[in-house]
């Protein structure tokens, strides 16, 4: 079963001729292109311009359902890090789900729309006092601990007995893109098992410290949930570990994210409600061997909750044989650049009936590698004007948006019910000079 079959349903659209499992549900192909929760691209994309990011508000939301109907028994912290801004940050405290930060900006947006402290979890590889000094300001509920120096750190800072989870890398290959995978030991995050028991040691030893439980982050679009189980197994092994040497039961386990999504027609979903219940089996059934009660589970997807409500519009500046030259490119998504991803693209202000051609449609950018999708089909009569629509960009491509070329960033514009609101402004040459102070 996959997160298509569990999501509550809305009604799929009538119009059937979109690409497969990419697309918000609120997506139709429609008589003049593309339609998003019943607006036109053509009028999204000629009220906010182009580029801009188009994000599914209800998408988000059911995507949100789908993870607590599948995974009762667990705590669901977004990964702040896939896309923060209020209105999402917003959506994912109304769902009721716990929140990853991962720098006192991340914890600023939090903190502006009251996400409640104590379902709020700090991680990191490094920790500034800027960031400590935002966390234990705003009482986060949790801090994940990833080394010695910031276990003393914390352990000197902390004014009230802070909870605290020790990141472990269990040495599990998630067999994801390797900027992406960190579940193999000898990286900078966490601890390896080998040195695991010395960072327990170390936060034990911090009276002002409560040892709550441990993490795990094994990489990022996995695909594999016997990746997922063995992890866990190994965690709970280790709980057993803890037990044995220092007499204490820790309580939570938290597995980190990383559930892949679909993003070409025809990918497999992940299997999420195998993932509920081989995790959790695997869980329990190693917590018995060993005498121990099952821990409580907490889990941390980004991607997965924000990456298919998000497309983002462009429009076609050129056409220069089989180049395709939109308004964006690498500013916007790096992803492409940065991990060889690959995109579906759309004309989506239109509709053609001339015969499909391959093209690359590539960005604006001064480079070479300024593609944001090679070897696409699209009509052969696109020309400059046209919108096009690229899905499945809804994570990681906002938060890892630059200005390079001095661009400024596309607007986030939220979509619901048939109307449209930016939630984040598009950047303005203002911005840019207010920041560069001569
Ligand atoms: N928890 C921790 C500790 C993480 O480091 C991450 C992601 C997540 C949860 C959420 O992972 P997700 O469910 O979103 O896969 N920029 C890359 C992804 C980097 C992920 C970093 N950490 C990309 O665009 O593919």
């Amino acid at each position: 079963m996959t997160l298509t079959d569990v999501l509550p349903s809305m009604g799929r659209s009538l119009q059937t001729k979109l690409e497969p499992d990419v697309w918000p549900r609120s997506a139709s192909a429609t008589a003049d292109g593309l339609s998003i929760a019943g607006i036109s691209a053509n009028e999204l994309a000629a009220r906010f311009g182009t580029p801009a990011y188009i994000l599914d508000e209800h998408e988000v939301r059911r995507r949100c359902q789908a993870y607590r109907a599948a995974l009762p028994g667990f705590e669901i912290a977004y990964a702040g890090k896939s896309l923060t801004c209020r209105a999402v940050l917003r959506w994912m405290a109304e769902e009721g789900l716990a929140l990853d930060v991962c720098s006192a900006g991340e914890l600023a947006v939090a903190r502006a729309v009251g996400f409640p402290a104590e379902r709020i979890l700090l991680h990191g590889n490094v920790k500034t006092t800027e960031d400590w000094k935002a966390a234990l300001g705003y009482e986060v509920g949790r801090i994940v601990a990833d080394s010695l120096d910031e276990i003393e750190q914390l352990g000197s800072l902390a004014r009230h007995p802070q909870r605290v989870l020790v990141r472990v890398t269990p040495g599990v290959d998630g067999h994801t893109h390797k900027a992406i995978a960190t579940g193999m030991e000898d990286q900078k995050f966490g601890f390896p098992l080998r040195d695991a028991m010395t960072a327990i040691s170390a936060v034990l030893a911090q009276p002002g410290l409560r040892l709550d439980g441990l993490h795990c982050h094994i990489g990022s679009q996995i695909k594999s949930v016997a990746s997922f189980e063995l992890a866990a197994r190994r965690m709970v092994e280790f709980i057993g570990q803890i037990r044995d040497r220092h007499g204490i039961v820790l309580r939570s386990l938290d597995l980190g994210g990383g559930h892949a999504v679909p993003y070409l027609p025809g990918e497999q979903e992940f299997d999420l409600v195998g993932y509920a219940q081989r995790v959790q089996v695997a869980v329990n059934y190693t917590a018995a061997t060993l005498g121990l009660p099952s821990p409580q589970l907490t889990i941390e997807p980004g991607r997965a909750l924000v990456a298919n409500a998000g497309v983002t519009l462009y429009r076609v500046v050129t056409v220069k044989g089989s180049y395709v030259a939109v308004d964006g490119g690498m500013s916007d998504n790096m992803r492409a650049s940065l991990y060889g991803a690959r995109y579906l693209v759309r004309l989506a202000g239109r509709n053609s009936t001339a015969p499909l051609r391959t093209v690359s449609v590539v960005g604006r950018h001064c480079e070479a590698g300024d593609v944001i999708a090679s070897d696409v089909s699209l009509p052969a009569d696109v020309h400059a004007g046209d919108v096009l629509a690229v899905p499945v960009t809804g994570a990681y491509h906002h938060s890892l948006a630059s200005n390079y070329n001095q661009i400024c960033r596309p607007p986030i514009i939220g979509v619901r019910d048939g109307w449209a609101r930016p939630l984040v402004r598009r950047e303005t040459e203002e911005d840019l000079m207010a920041r560069d102070v001569g």
